[in-house]
């Protein structure tokens, strides 16, 4: 059993819709506020971050962005900055998410300075990866994590306890989660690249998240591998009940 501590992060993308998000915000702090043991996270949208800090103040629940950009302030309308981000005092900030990197041209180069920026800024940034289908059946997920995962974080300084989601492509948002086996086989491999690059150290107090299709009812089946140290959930966490439950499935 490892003694990294487990993330259970919520990506709530662009959701929920304005009505929604007080009673969502009291509803996951009514129940997750109380449960020791694991480093929750909510995710919300950049216009939600500031009121998500205040309601969740007081309780050990972590907040976090799902972009940066690595330059600081300037002329780049529309960004929003690792610095600004912790001047806030958000703590968390999700990089190069695949739905990113498939619709607004995020790459590995872009995620390295995302990243970087985020560590001097003290946020734990959640670096994504992850195969296509076509890539799994070409059989291609080895390579393909070993480019992203040297193409976004060679060369970083990796704190201890960072934070790498594993999220297949074809598991995200289709109900079609990854087994148990091959999330785990993933996260292995992972881990392993991250020892090639950053040390035995390093990797061994790395949190590895899977994340696709995670829900209540199959989160426990990942949670119980030894590659796996959390998850990274989309349409589950936007239900607290659900949310709280799979946070539960993370105790030791
Ligand atoms: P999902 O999304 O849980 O809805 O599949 C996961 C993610 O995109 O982070």
């Amino acid at each position: 059993m490892s003694d990294r501590v487990p993330v259970i992060a919520g990506n709530w993308k662009m959701n929920p819709a304005p009505g929604d998000f007080s009673a969502l915000i009291s509803d996951l702090r009514a129940s997750i506020a109380s449960i020791e043991g694991v480093e929750r996270v909510v995710c919300p949208p950049f216009v939600y971050l500031g009121s998500t800090r205040d309601l969740l103040l007081g309780c050990d629940i972590g907040v976090g962005a799902q972009d940066c950009f690595w330059h600081d302030y300037g002329a780049y309308t529309g960004e929003i900055s690792a610095a600004m981000l912790s001047a806030l005092a958000i703590g968390y900030v999700i990089i190069g998410h695949s739905e990113r990197r498939q619709y607004f041209g995020e790459t590995d180069e872009t995620v390295k300075l995302k990243t970087e920026a985020a560590i001097e800024k003290d946020l734990k940034p959640i670096v994504c990866v992850g195969e296509t289908l076509a890539q799994r059946e070409a059989g291609e997920t080895e390579a393909v994590l070993t480019m992203q995962i040297s193409g976004g974080l060679r060369g970083v300084k990796l704190p201890q306890g960072a934070i790498v989601a594993y999220e297949p492509v074809w598991a995200i948002g289709t109900g079609q989660a990854a087994s148990p086996e091959q999330a785990n086989e993933a996260c292995g491999m992972i881990r392993g690249l991250i020892a090639q690059d950053h040390g035995e150290d390093i990797a061994a107090s790395l949190r590895i998240l899977y994340g696709g299709s995670v829900n209540a009812a199959n989160a426990g089946s990942f949670l119980s591998t030894p590659e796996v140290d959390g998850a990274l959930v989309g349409g589950a966490s936007l239900k607290a009940s659900d949310f709280a439950e799979i946070v539960k499935a993370a105790l030791p």
